[in-house]
């Protein structure tokens, strides 16, 4: 499939099969963040709310927002006042170097993590305030992300890993199993679609987290090194297909990398030096 036809194919998705369902089960990831990610813990005020104005599309604002991460008596200081926009059909770097504090900014953004200070909206609407139980059903709503270390679901084949976005976006099952191929197509693993996180590589993991992040079609894409493991033959696929989404498909794009053979295919960059955004 070229990208082209994958992208398409992405973009086709949200309008045409049904969604908005509540998760029943609390799903645990090896890390334990993802089960929270995903699920949906009691219906939300705040998301029928926000589904009336935020169009499909999500504008991110950070305003000097600074994480500090407290370990007994030692205090790290990961982002400091760091100030930061997205917009629709733009595709944003946040770059710097290892422990400069990327993953950190974008987990604030992804509503993973609450900033110690500051602000951050997405859709215009404040979110750093907001009830933690609100939080999935947010990021579920609103947000794609990819996991700089994956984070699939050691029991799940790599379709079923894809699937599970598309349930708790209201698919039903076979349909979700279509698009699931359908979007392990498009990032060039067809043939892996049964295979379990165990028997795939780096690359092929990077590649099935990608899928899932996409899955669904959310408003704001956010992909922490989303090219670290691949070669650039699939690092450019995959940057092409994020490019699509932010151009054809409107949506937003932060992806968090050090690699330059994106420089290219972005529309700008920001960079965070020890924790603070330099220009
Ligand atoms: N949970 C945590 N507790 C304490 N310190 C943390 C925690 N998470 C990150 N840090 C520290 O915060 C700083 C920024 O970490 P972060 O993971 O955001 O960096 P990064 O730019 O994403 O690095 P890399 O490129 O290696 O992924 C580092 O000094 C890191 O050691
Ligand atoms: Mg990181």
């Amino acid at each position: 499939m070229t990208m082209h036809g994958a992208s398409a194919v992405v973009q086709s998705t949200a309008a045409s099969e049904g969604r908005e369902r509540t998760c029943r089960g609390h799903l645990k990831s090896p890390s334990g963040i993802l089960g929270s990610f995903f699920c949906v813990h009691r219906s939300l005020g705040p998301e029928a709310l926000w589904r009336l104005d935020c169009n499909e599309v999500a504008t991110v604002e950070a305003e000097r927002v600074s994480k500090i991460y407290r370990e007994g008596s030692i205090e790290v200081v990961a982002v400091r006042e760091a100030s930061f926009t997205a917009q629709p059909g733009e595709m944003v770097a946040i770059m710097g170097p290892s422990g400069s504090g990327k993953t950190t900014l974008l987990s604030m953004l992804g509503c993973i993590l609450r900033p110690t200070r500051g602000s951050i909206a997405v859709c215009g609407r404040r979110v750093d305030g907001l009830d933690e139980r609100d939080l999935p059903g947010i990021r579920r709503r609103f947000m794609g992300f990819v996991f700089q270390s994956f984070n699939l679901f050691a029991a799940l084949t790599a379709a079923e890993n894809v699937q599970m976005m598309l349930k708790l976006k209201g698919f039903e099952p076979a349909a979700g199993r279509r698009r699931a191929l359908e979007l392990l197509g498009a990032v060039g693993l067809a043939e892996r679609a049964h295979a379990l996180p165990r028997d795939l590589s780096g690359g092929e993991k990077q590649r099935v987290s990608i899928a899932r992040a996409i899955a669904g079609d959310p408003p704001l894409i956010l992909a922490d090194e989303p090219t670290a493991s691949l070669d650039w033959k699939n690092g450019e696929q995959v940057i092409t297909l994020l490019r699509d989404i932010a151009k054809s498909g409107g949506r937003t794009v932060i992806i968090v990398t050090h690699d330059h053979r994106v420089d290219p295919f972005i529309d700008r960059s920001v960079n965070l030096v020890d924790g603070e955004l330099v220009s």
